[in-house]
């Protein structure tokens, strides 16, 4: 069984430069969270294709959500030159169709769980033996979902665009040791999203924002990582939240004026910033590509802003994860996947 967590971008990866090579237009940066994963699992089969159940409903391989899960199998297999086919079932640890980005998770677990399987290796170590270290896992996952290469690291992990697209690198920047950071991620909206984020790469790089982004982000970046060095909070949070503002300012003024956030994501944040104000909260936000909320902090924090927010909403749904491992492998003998 494959385990990979899923991630939060500080950095947003928002744009390619070639989308056949998954060649993104900028570095990113996220930290890998902990309890918010996907486990897959993937059994060698005599079937002509492959065939893949999440929360244990088929999804067929001309479905909108199957047709890219088809196609990175393809690719995998062709990459290993292998014309093995695999059964598998994957799950999600956090809530379905709960507008969080679980492709990160999804197609990380996928890239292991198939590897793993083609190569019949039964842990990380094997499998980094046979030649699929992390970087090599990582590089593979991206052509599924490009975030999904961060999530192969733990802690707080960049993708760095290169120079070229053979040059681009995923990398560990700070262990899961450096800072006990966490998310609570306030569920504004539980249907699953209108625009894709695939869409949303397509628009990025038409917005009249794009060029002043692309400018700004190296400074945005660096300042960023100086202030997780220093685990200055406030610093952090300021970037975090400027950042996360940028990407959805380019998305909301591209020609098909994207809107991923919504009235009720404005509506909190706005609470949220008064709350902070009233009760010296060091705790700020960052949304993925759909309306709902990250609010990150240090482990100290978490109480006191989940009683407050409770306070001020009766009804809101929070999860909460904490900064994490990465992934994990554990494949038991009677069976490849087990
Ligand atoms: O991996 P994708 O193609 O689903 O893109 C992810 C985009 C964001 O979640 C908005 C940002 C990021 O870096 O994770």
């Amino acid at each position: 069984m494959a385990q990979v967590p899923s991630n939060i971008a500080f950095i947003k990866y928002w744009g390619k430069r070639d989308e056949k090579k998954q060649w993104p237009t900028n570095d990113s940066l996220s930290m890998t969270l902990s309890g918010m994963f996907t486990r897959t699992t993937a059994r060698l089969t005599d079937a002509h294709d492959f065939s893949f159940a999440l929360n244990g409903t088929p999804l067929a391989p001309d479905s909108a959500k199957g047709a890219k899960i088809y196609r990175h199998l393809h690719f995998l297999a062709h990459e290993l030159g292998t014309r093995q086919k695999l059964d598998f079932t994957s799950f999600n640890s956090f809530p379905t169709a709960c507008g969080i980005a679980s492709s990160a998770s999804g197609f990380g677990a996928l890239t292991l769980a198939a590897l793993a399987a083609f190569t019949d290796s039964k842990n990380l170590e094997e499998l980094q033996q046979q030649g699929f270290d992390a970087k090599k896992l990582a590089q593979l996952s991206r052509h599924g979902s490009g975030s999904a290469c961060r999530s192969m690291m733990g802690g707080i992990v960049q993708w760095q665009a290169g120079a070229t697209p053979e040059s681009q690198a995923v990398s560990q920047l700070f262990s899961r040791e450096h800072w006990d950071l966490n998310d609570l991620i306030v569920i504004l909206d539980d249907t699953p999203k209108a625009v894709s984020s695939s869409d949303g790469h397509r628009a990025a790089v038409k917005s009249p924002l794009f060029a002043e982004r692309m400018e700004r982000l190296p400074h945005r970046f660096a300042s960023l990582v100086e202030a997780i060095t220093a685990r200055d909070i406030d610093k952090f949070g300021l970037l975090l939240e400027e950042e996360a503002l940028n990407m959805h300012a380019v998305a909301e003024s591209s020609d098909e004026g994207l809107r991923y956030m919504t009235e009720k994501t404005h509506a909190f944040i706005n609470k949220f910033k008064e709350l902070r104000k009233r009760w010296g909260l060091q705790a700020y936000f960052t949304c993925d590509a759909g309306p709902n909320v990250h609010l990150i902090c240090e482990a100290k924090t978490v109480e006191n802003l989940t009683k407050i927010l409770h306070q001020e909403y009766t009804q809101l749904k929070i999860l909460h994860d904490e900064i994490g491992e990465g992934p994990s492998l554990q494949v038991a003998d009677q069976g490849i996947g087990q």
